[in-house]
């Protein structure tokens, strides 16, 4: 073979590589409103940086037809380019070959940029589209999947792990994205479940339809597994770049900051937010907005546990991880999908470096033997443990209500808070007035010839005494009563002043976290 000859042989590999499962099969995924693997990678990456990895690989299989069916790449593209300037790797699961079943040689490639993301930290995107493990194959699926679990637990902590959901992803193979950081999906194409309608139906004798079992709104309301969703796959792709934009690219590194010009920060709106009667809502939305750069934010699991925000921002320029209780939902109780909501969340950031801004609006943890028997004695703890371990920046802002121990688990200082601000309406006290003065003066009520008033009259004892930040202050459990309007001013020079925060835990192996 002369050097031609040599080079239009790699030409036509190449150009088969291209094709994937072929025209028709291309045409099929387009009509059903999908993108194709390549052309996901080539909006997601900057736009020529993509290298592929791996775009000769074949499966090795015999069985079952497979020695007739070879497509070159194997159902998986991989590889590696960059966002924004900054290097991520990828895989990007292609339908059209083989229904972008897994088995032995995709897994491997799959394996290949998972171990390169982790030796060169920088993140990891899954761009998951598949049938689930390729039967012709059997049992090397299986093996395939595991190799690819036990990385993402290894990479887990070390580089950010996205994976969007574009299509189908059931069975054992909803585990790899269950154990990445974040899961996005695109509402109609993409579906996510152990067991299908088929199977529920013969089990639990269930009518459901995929959507409804395990669609994007599904798990981004019922089951919390999706953090994300997206009205379809442009703006998908537009949300992973943004989130990318937050990252850092390991655990070594801080997050990317921007420019910031320092200008007025007062925020005198701020000052009028909080209703007159404590017990009216009001949108904590509206104080992060006013407290973090405009337009920065990205929320994350928007619906779902909507009693807790959380999301990424930047503060002049720095990222930051907001948690915050939402009085416009549920009185911004602690319940259990909030608590490991916000939990996960926290770790996240602790992670990879980026610090917590915390606000608190907490009447306390939900009542009732729904959420006993569930466990919040569990759930709660999870959240009150990833505050207590986290050695990033932490600051709070105690907007108004910090009752019981919600109080200690919402970033308190005794659990390791740096920076503690409460506004003045703040009341920081182990329960509500009326309840307390119920129990501490419950004989004087009873027996007294009025017990309304006296009732009424105690407990407007107990609020001067407690329903204020002013007891805690006075302990330094609270650095300062700030007017809401400088909030945003404090919390610029708060962060600056912790920027260079050093603090290691205690020698373990890992902790017990109570999963
Ligand atoms: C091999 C598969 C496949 C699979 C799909 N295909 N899934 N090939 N192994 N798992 C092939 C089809 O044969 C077809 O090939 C092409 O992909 C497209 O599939 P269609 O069925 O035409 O597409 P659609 O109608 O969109 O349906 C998609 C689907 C369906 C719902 C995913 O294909 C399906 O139910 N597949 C089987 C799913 C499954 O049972 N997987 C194994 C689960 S067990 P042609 O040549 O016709 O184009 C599992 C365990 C993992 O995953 C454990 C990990 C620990």
């Amino acid at each position: 073979m002369d050097m031609k000859a040599k080079f239009d042989l790699l030409d036509r590999k190449t150009a088969e590589a291209l094709q994937g499962g072929g025209p028709a099969r291309l045409e099929a995924q387009h009509r059903k409103g999908k993108l194709t693997a390549r052309e996901r990678i080539g909006l997601l990456l900057d736009e020529g940086s993509f290298q592929e990895i791996g775009q000769l690989v074949t499966h090795r299989s015999v069985h079952f037809g497979l020695d007739k069916q070879h497509f070159l790449g194997d159902g998986v593209v991989t590889g590696y380019g960059t966002i924004n300037g900054r290097t991520v790797y990828v895989f990007s699961q292609d339908f059209t070959v083989l229904g972008g079943s897994l088995a032995e040689a995709h897994a491997e490639k799959i394996c290949k940029v998972m171990d390169l993301a982790m030796r060169t930290g920088a993140p990891l995107i899954g761009l998951n589209d598949s049938g689930g493990a390729r039967i012709q194959e059997g049992v090397v699926s299986l093996g395939g999947y595991a190799d690819i679990f036990h990385r993402n637990v290894l990479a887990s902590g070390v580089v950010p792990q996205i994976s969007a959901i574009l299509g189908p992803c059931a069975g054992g193979a909803v585990y790899s994205p269950a154990l990445t950081d974040f899961v996005l999906m695109v509402e109609g194409t993409s579906y996510m479940f152990v067991t299908g309608p088929n199977v529920v139906k013969t089990v639990t004798h269930e009518e459901v339809t995929s959507e409804e079992l395990g669609g994007a709104s599904a798990h981004a309301s019922k089951s919390g597994v999706a953090h994300f969703t997206a009205p379809d796959e442009m703006d998908a792709i537009d949300q992973l770049r943004r989130l990318v934009g937050f990252l850092p690219a390991n655990c070594e590194e801080r997050p990317p900051a921007l420019p910031y010009e320092p200008t007025d920060e007062s925020r005198p709106a701020l000052d009028g937010i909080l209703p007159e009667n404590p017990n009216q809502p009001y949108d904590i939305r509206e104080v992060l907005n006013a407290v973090i750069d405009p337009d920065s934010s990205m929320e994350v699991h928007a619906d779902y546990a909507r009693n807790m925000v959380i999301g990424f921002a930047r503060v002049a320029g720095e990222v930051v991880g907001c948690v915050a209780n939402q009085p416009a939902v549920l009185a911004g109780v602690l319940d259990i999908d909030a608590s490991i909501k916000a939990a996960r969340f926290v770790r996240f950031c602790d992670a990879f470096n980026i610090p917590l801004l915390v606000f608190v609006d907490v009447p306390g943890f939900l009542p009732g033997t729904e959420q006993e028997w569930r466990g919040i004695i569990n759930h709660g703890a999870k959240l009150l443990y990833a505050f207590s371990e986290a050695t990033v920046p932490r600051i709070t802002v105690i907007t108004r209500k910090a009752y019981g121990g919600a109080y200690d688990v919402m970033n308190s200082k005794h659990i390791g808070c740096d920076i503690n601000f409460a506004w003045p309406a703040a009341e920081i006290a182990v329960m509500g007035a009326k309840g307390a003065a119920e129990i501490i003066f419950r004989n004087e009520i009873n027996s007294s010839a009025d017990p309304e008033a006296t009732l009424a009259a105690k407990e407007a004892e107990y609020k001067d005494r407690f329903a204020n930040p002013y007891e805690a202050a006075a302990r330094g459990f609270i650095d300062e009563v700030i007017r809401p309007r400088d909030t945003r001013r404090k919390v610029i020079e708060a962060l600056r002043m912790l920027r260079n925060k050093a603090l290691s835990m205690p020698r373990k192996k890992h902790g017990n976290l109570p999963l």
